[in-house]
């Protein structure tokens, strides 16, 4: 067992003698250690899951933060050599916290990519490049700040790190329009096992295929995306309309089941939220359905998609509202109408809690309204999202990247538990959420279950420290990724052969695999 000490010290001493001929980039690296006063607040600064900061949670033995790629480089270098275990941080948004805290595996440290933010648009050819520890939110922005018609179809949350969250995939109220952000990728820059700097010609088009939804922290440490901005129209339409059981939530949800992926318009993106509200009558909480959207046209349109599509959700003019594609960032984000855009450059998050969530992605109309409705009644903080998916969503292969829910597939839905006190029985919400995810399992009978990689949920299995073998991880692997999972095994395997790259749910190393 090496102590903190001795590891702190052998990773500056490699750092030193890795940067002896450029003196000056040693001077400006920056460690915050353990016994510092600024660590609890490095740490906590992006995680999103307070679960995972609670005093017993293992804690890394220092947090690095690079200011540049050559830093980057000289980590991974170091890490290697002296066999210092790394976690991978962009925006800390992972729901079960693996890119700052190790349960397999300790002692280890931090790399935490928030100092890398620069964001460069160049609406001349339609892309930008992107450091990944920019937020979701401040590459919407620097592209409103540019163009009124340019967007990018990323996630709906704003706080989300562009890091994890692309090589997750990356689905939001544009994915019926233009497919997930890693379909809009055109090239990366990642920090391979090596320490190599490697753009997609030097990686090659298999690496690049993995890290464009394969999952983060498992083949390199991506620094640069570089993004395909879409076509987005002046002014969109959005809005929120909420049903209750008594105002017919059950059949309007039903519908919506039939109609949201397949028959919709590609412009239109319509998810619904359940969650508990209190009763008019103040008698207790009841189920409230939001259906919350975004329309690419304007409110005349829509009105006519709606009544043709969707008429059971009796869409009025007066629900609409007509604005800007950023400023719908924001209203489909759930900040006040009046919000300034800038807010995005802030880049903070609007939800850290303690929260567990699961999810499951159909291929049918499920229905089980009222069963699921009563179960939501039983939490504290529940909240269900139902995404559709249809659409570009569909356009896409089930090879063209690792997320292979393509045609077929018609949601994702998304369950979560909240809770604000760390005192708080924990287990409880863990054994709800379980129940109601065993719930839904005959919704999904004939088929495997699957669900979605960015809404990490480390119930359906772990690596373990140093030999996961392809049947074991299989249990993840298989959910996240069907088909496509032996690829990234096999790309695994080829370029980080010692498994560098890895956390709980990480790509095994199985030498078996041909
Ligand atoms: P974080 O830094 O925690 O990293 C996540 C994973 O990626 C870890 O394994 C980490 O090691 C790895 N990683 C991070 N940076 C890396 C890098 N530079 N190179 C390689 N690996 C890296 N998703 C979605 O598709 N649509 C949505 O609307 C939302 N909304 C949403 C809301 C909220 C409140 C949360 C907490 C999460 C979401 N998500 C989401 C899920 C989100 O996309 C997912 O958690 C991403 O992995 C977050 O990326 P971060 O960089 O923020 O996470």
């Amino acid at each position: 067992l090496i102590d903190s000490a001795s590891i702190e010290e052998n990773f500056i001493q490699c750092l030193s003698s890795y940067f002896s001929s450029n003196p000056k980039q040693f001077s400006t690296i920056i460690i915050t250690r353990k016994n510092e006063s600024l660590f609890t607040s490095t740490l906590d600064s992006t995680a999103q899951n307070l679960r995972y900061l609670t005093p017993s949670t293992p804690k890394p033995e220092f947090i690095f933060t690079p200011l540049n790629e050559s830093h980057i480089q000289a980590a991974v270098i170091c890490s290697n050599k002296l066999g210092i275990h790394m976690r991978i941080r962009s925006g800390g948004h992972d729901y079960e916290g693996v890119s700052y805290v190790s349960e397999i595996e300790t002692p280890f440290i931090i790399i935490d990519l928030a100092k890398l933010r620069t964001i460069n648009v160049n609406i001349t050819d339609n892309s930008a490049w992107v450091q990944a520890g920019a937020t979701i939110g401040e590459v919407y922005y620097r592209i409103s700040e540019k163009s009124e018609v340019h967007g990018f179809p990323g996630g709906i949350c704003t706080s989300i790190g562009v890091g994890g969250h692309i090589a997750g995939g990356g689905f939001g109220a544009l994915a019926r329009k233009y497919g997930l952000a890693a379909d809009n990728v055109l090239d990366a820059k990642l920090v391979d096992a090596n320490g190599r700097l490697l753009d997609k010609e030097a990686m090659g088009e298999i690496p690049f295929w993995a890290i464009r939804g394969g999952g983060g922290g498992n083949f390199g440490i991506i620094l640069w995306w570089k993004i395909k901005l879409v076509p987005v129209p002046k002014s969109v339409t959005v809005f929120t309309v909420s049903k209750t059981t008594e105002q017919g939530a059950e059949d309007i949800f039903n519908q919506w089941q039939e109609v949201a992926p397949g028959l919709f318009d590609k412009d239109l993106f319509i998810r619904v939220i359940f969650q508990p509200v209190s009763a008019a009558n103040k008698t207790g909480r009841i189920i409230s359905t939001s259906y919350n959207a975004l329309f690419l046209g304007d409110t005349n349109r829509l009105l006519k998609v709606m009544q043709k599509d969707f008429p059971e959700l009796g869409l009025t003019e007066k629900d609409c509202l007509e604005m800007s594609w950023i400023k719908s960032v924001l209203y489909i984000a759930g900040y006040p109408n009046d919000t300034n855009p800038n807010v995005l450059l802030q880049g903070k998050s609007t939800f850290q809690n303690y929260f567990k969530g699961k999810s499951d992605i159909f291929t049918t109309p499920v229905g089980a309204f009222q069963e699921l409705s009563r179960r939501l009644l039983q939490e504290d903080n529940p909240l269900m999202i139902w995404n559709p998916l249809g659409g570009a969503m569909w356009d896409f292969n089930f090879y063209d990247t690792p997320f292979p829910f393509r045609s077929d597939f018609y949601y994702m839905v998304e369950y979560l538990t909240l809770w604000h006190n760390a005192s708080e029985d924990v287990s409880k919400h863990l054994d709800w959420i379980r129940e109601i995810y065993k719930y839904m399992t005959p919704a999904v009978d004939d088929q495997r279950r699957v669900a979605y990689v960015n809404y990490r949920d480390l119930d359906l299995g772990v690596n373990k420290k140093n030999a996961t073998n392809f049947k074991e991880a299989a249990a993840w692997g298989n959910v996240y990724y069907g088909v496509n999972f032996k690829s990234l095994v096999k790309i695994k395997k080829k370029v980080d052969p010692e498994n560098i790259f890895r956390h709980e749910q990480s790509i095994p190393i199985d030498l078996s695999i041909k």
